[in-house]
């Protein structure tokens, strides 16, 4: 006999937490008695073996399946792979780690079938929700990007930052290739995606408290978040990036001429030499300062690192020619000086960008 579909897809990206993930498809079967669902867990090769806890309990129940992805990390992409490999009409994005309350899944389900919505969003900020036990300051920092957010989102929707909504297949498919997929956000990537409107309802909930592994939420989730609205802001015109690129490219000149001060003037040292080692270790810097933040969801690691640090610096040295070679040309030329520097390292940087994107980040994926 054919198995009745689905008629609500759970997509749950995790990330080391095997600890959790039995817990909560207990939870999804009791709160979702009356429905037709599934859920798909997209881990990130997690080291604690979660995709392993996730193909054992599928083996005993054909509602629960596993998308395992290697050399990849990322909430919001895991969300997206989720939503694209299952086919129900409604689909859910929930934590894994049990803090989003799955009991009001079926009031969710219910805006969207009855009160014809095109996505019902789990809230803490409407009355009824709440954040349970954070601390002051994390607390004040959500409140601060709930704020910025409403430059690309509507501030009539109160939570945007929520990690636990449903969406209507066809929505989301509407926006799917117009999201930025960068960090944390994937809601506020859906918000921001799309001209229409969408008909949405907030439901309050209690985001409960962790009670097994660890958030991954870090200082750089900050960093992947201000990338989102930027991208979402100006994305269109020069991709985020390349302006993420050219700001730690901004910042490795600033070591460059400390590195060269220091040698040059404060330890005597024979210019050629305290350039050499000055331009050395400014390489060093921006390669690594990419990888850990431009190239976050790529980083490189171990071997890859030093292949990756060395094709760098050749890109680079190329660039370098290239930003020296336009500015004498222009300067040549009769153009005026500072353009003509200008120029130059406009050049240098898109070339540095562009090959450095394919050849040293752009790994297997093309
Ligand atoms: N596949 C995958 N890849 N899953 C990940 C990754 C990743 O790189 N990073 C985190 N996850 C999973 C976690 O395992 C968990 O199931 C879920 O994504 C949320 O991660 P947490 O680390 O628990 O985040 P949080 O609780 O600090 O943040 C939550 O609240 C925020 C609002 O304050 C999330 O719901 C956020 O989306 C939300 O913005
Ligand atoms: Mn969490």
């Amino acid at each position: 006999m054919l198995q009745e579909a689905a008629i609500l897809s759970v997509v749950v990206p995790t990330y080391n937490e095997s600890a959790n993930v039995p817990e909560l498809v207990r939870l999804l079967s009791e709160a979702l008695k009356d429905v037709a669902w599934e859920v798909i867990f997209v881990d990130d090769d997690s080291p604690d073996g979660t995709a392993d806890v996730v193909r054992a309990l599928a083996r005993q129940d054909t509602r629960v399946r596993c998308i395992h992805r290697i050399g990849r990390r990322g909430l919001s992409s895991a969300c997206i792979e989720g939503v694209m490999a299952c086919s129900a009409p409604i689909v859910a994005v929930m934590d894994g780690d049990l803090q989003h309350d799955e009991t009001i899944l079926t009031r969710m389900l219910h805006a969207i079938l009855r009160e014809d919505m095109d996505l019902a969003v789990g809230s803490r900020y409407v009355e009824g929700g709440g954040v349970g036990e954070w601390d002051s300051g994390r607390a004040l920092i959500s409140r601060f990007a709930t704020r910025l957010s409403h430059l690309v989102v509507p501030s009539t929707l109160k939570d945007p930052m929520s990690g636990f909504f449903m969406v209507r297949r066809p929505v989301f498919l509407d926006r799917v290739r117009h999201l930025s997929a960068l960090g944390f956000k994937i809601l506020l990537d859906l918000f921001a995606s799309g001209r229409e409107p969408l008909r949405f309802v907030e439901i309050p909930y209690q985001f409960r408290n962790r009670q097994a592994g660890e958030s991954k939420l870090d200082n750089q989730v900050a960093w992947d978040y201000l990338m989102l609205l930027a991208d979402k802001l100006i994305g269109h015109i020069v991709p985020v990036r390349f302006l993420a690129f050219a700001l730690i490219g901004g910042l490795g000149l600033l070591v460059h001429m400390a590195v060269l001060t220091s040698m040059y003037v404060g330890g005597k040292v024979e210019f050629h030499l305290a350039q050499a080692v000055a331009t050395l270790v400014a390489m060093v810097f921006n390669f690594s300062i990419n990888n850990l933040m431009t190239y976050r969801d790529r980083r490189l690691s171990g071997a890859a690192w030093a292949k990756g640090l060395l094709s760098f610096m050749l890109a680079c040295s190329v660039g370098a020619f290239a930003n020296v070679g336009i500015a004498n040309y222009l300067f040549g030329r009769g153009g005026q000086w500072v353009l003509a520097a200008v120029a130059g390292i406009l050049v240098g940087a898109v070339w540095n960008y562009a090959v450095t994107s394919f050849y040293t980040w752009g790994g297997k994926r093309k």
